[in-house]
């Protein structure tokens, strides 16, 4: 019902001159249910490091694990790969290949990898060896299509969270431009506090929000790694997603075990 619904009790019919009274404020109703409610969730992140294999894979491919469990179609995006072999006459590269078998919507590799650049190096010598000059625009339309394909993305970085692509951009300015919530990976081992705080303050220097944090147990004989998650927890600006102890087999599911993504933003209800 609305004020100039003419079946309401005092109500003014459209064009009749409303009294003072009649102009008080209308009940609140509850607005009638939208068709794009039915619309499912999206959800999107973009995963950091500490430093380079530190575990961004595994958690990239654990989270997608886990919103495939949902029920919903999950895209993994590696948009620069540094270190390709070509396989039966594609290139391969190993992030890219996990990333893919722990989603569950398939795109064509020059999508979900617009970058496969063969040297495994840092990635802007890498494409200088190739010649190519790695720019946004190329990512930025590759996301575009997966986010039509899929109800869900996770795009893993490249090294740790500040890394060069090229005189002008680079893996922080990717983050921003993609605006996604960042998920901070942090390789325990000794050093880790420095890295991951500094890492936090570069994520929320540029304006993205710092969605949680991942405690992988890179080193199995890390010391003290209690008390290091115990300072982590204590200085970071963003929830603890879980600890990953060091497996024995790293994969996907054995990753998603020990992490809790619930309360990330825009995390899927489970579908039936
Ligand atoms: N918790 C863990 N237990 C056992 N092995 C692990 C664990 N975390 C990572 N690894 C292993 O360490 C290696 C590096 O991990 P991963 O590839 O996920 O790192 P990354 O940060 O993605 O590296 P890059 O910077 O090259 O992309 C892999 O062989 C992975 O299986
Ligand atoms: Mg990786």
């Amino acid at each position: 019902m609305t004020l100039n619904d003419p079946e309401q009790p005092g109500g003014a019919s459209i064009g009749t001159a409303i009294p003072a009274a009649a102009a008080a404020p209308a009940p609140l109703t509850v607005p009638a249910p939208l068709a794009a409610e039915g619309v499912p969730t999206r959800f999107a992140c973009f995963v950091t490091g500490t430093d380079t294999e530190i575990g961004k894979t595994l958690i990239s491919s654990a989270i997608l694990h886990k919103l495939v469990q949902q029920g919903v179609r999950a895209c993994g995006m590696k948009p620069i790969a540094a270190g390709a072999e070509e396989r039966d006459g594609m290139l391969h590269n190993d992030d890219a290949a996990m990333l893919r078998a722990a989603g569950n919507v398939l795109l064509p590799q020059r999508i979900t990898t617009p970058y496969m650049l063969r040297e495994p190096c840092a990635p802007h010598i890498a494409a200088s060896l190739e010649g190519v000059t790695i720019e946004p625009v190329p990512i930025i339309t590759a996301y575009a299509e997966i986010l039509g394909a899929s109800d869900a993305t996770v795009v893993e970085g490249v090294g740790g969270f500040w890394v060069p692509f090229s005189p002008d951009f680079d893996s922080a300015d990717l983050a921003v431009q993609l605006g996604l919530p960042v998920v901070l990976v942090v390789g325990m081992r000794l050093g880790c506090i420095n890295h991951a705080l500094l890492t936090a303050e570069a994520i929320v220097a540029r304006g993205l929000v710092l969605a949680g944090w991942v405690a992988n147990q890179v080193d199995p004989d890390m010391r003290f790694a209690d008390e290091n998650v115990a300072e982590l927890a204590r200085r970071l600006p963003a929830p603890l997603l879980g600890r990953v102890p060091r497996l024995t087999e790293p994969s996907a599911a054995a990753a998603a075990a020990h992490i809790e993504l619930a309360n990330l933003p825009g995390w899927p209800a489970k579908r039936a």
